[in-house]
């Protein structure tokens, strides 16, 4: 097995968040439905999240479903809720063989009622995997993870748990949904656009940016390797000389 990954301590690349955009834009190019382009960008999930693993990543984080996409038509958000029942029953089996554990986060009270469970169900069969933790964000804004946190800290803060003095960068990040993982430390967007969409906006503070050409169907483990490559190139210096 081939492994890319820098051993330089400030390089460590432990975490990788990507941005699956351009499923649309893939099937528009072949005359296709949009439904067609998530399908196929459904299936580029598996060989992601198997290359992930055995490039030795420890997180991968991956943005399914932005709460702004609960705007886009009825029938497209019932194909992509199709896909993901889909997915959720599918690959227990291939993931518990792989080690890979799976947390999901995001508000969880717009999902379906059966695919909160199937959530639930995964998040509980694989919680002792240790190879990789795939974090599937669903229904997720980053805005609203933000706020969420906030109103939990006040909360704590009424009912006299915590002082205000006491909230700092830690105690803050405590309160995201992505309190068990380390941050970011690459972000990958496909398909060309150069925005974060409301994506992880506080646990990328000091992530590498790589925007990718390619549309999330045609992406593979030659693209993945190429931006780690990419990656053990740069210099992260966290504001230091
Ligand atoms: C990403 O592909 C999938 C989701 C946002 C759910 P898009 O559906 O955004 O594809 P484009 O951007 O229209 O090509
Ligand atoms: C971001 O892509 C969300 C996901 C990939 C799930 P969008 O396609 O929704 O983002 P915008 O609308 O181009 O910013
Ligand atoms: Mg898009």
């Amino acid at each position: 097995m081939r492994t890319v990954l820098s051993n330089k301590e400030t390089q460590k690349l432990q975490h990788i968040a990507i941005i699956m955009d351009g499923n649309g834009r893939w099937a528009a190019k072949r005359g296709m439905p949009r439904s067609l382009g998530h399908k196929k960008g459904a299936e580029r999930v598996k060989e992601v999240v198997q290359a992930a693993g055995e490039l030795g990543v420890k997180y991968l984080t991956l943005f399914a479903f932005s709460t702004e996409n609960w705007q886009r038509s009825p029938d497209e958000v019932n194909d992509l809720m199709d896909l993901l029942r889909q997915y959720l029953k599918s690959e227990i089996t291939e993931l518990q063989e792989n080690g890979v554990r799976i947390m999901f986060i995001g508000e969880r009270e717009m999902l379906p009622a059966d695919i909160r469970a199937l959530m639930k169900q995964l998040e509980v069969e694989t919680q002792n995997n240790k190879k990789l933790t795939v974090c599937i964000a669903l229904s997720y804004g980053s805005r609203q993870e933000i706020v969420h946190a906030a109103r939990k800290l006040a909360t704590l803060a009424k009912r006299g748990d915590i002082k205000p003095d006491e909230i700092d960068t830690k105690v803050f990040a405590d309160m995201l949904y992505t309190q068990e993982i380390p941050d970011p430390d690459l972000v990958i967007r496909t398909s060309g656009e150069q925005r974060l969409s409301n994506y992880l906006l506080w646990q990328i503070a000091y992530a590498e940016l790589y925007f990718s050409e390619v549309l999330w169907p045609d992406f593979d483990r030659a693209e993945l390797e190429k931006i780690i490559e990419n990656y053990n190139k740069r210099e992260r210096r966290y504001g230091k000389a």
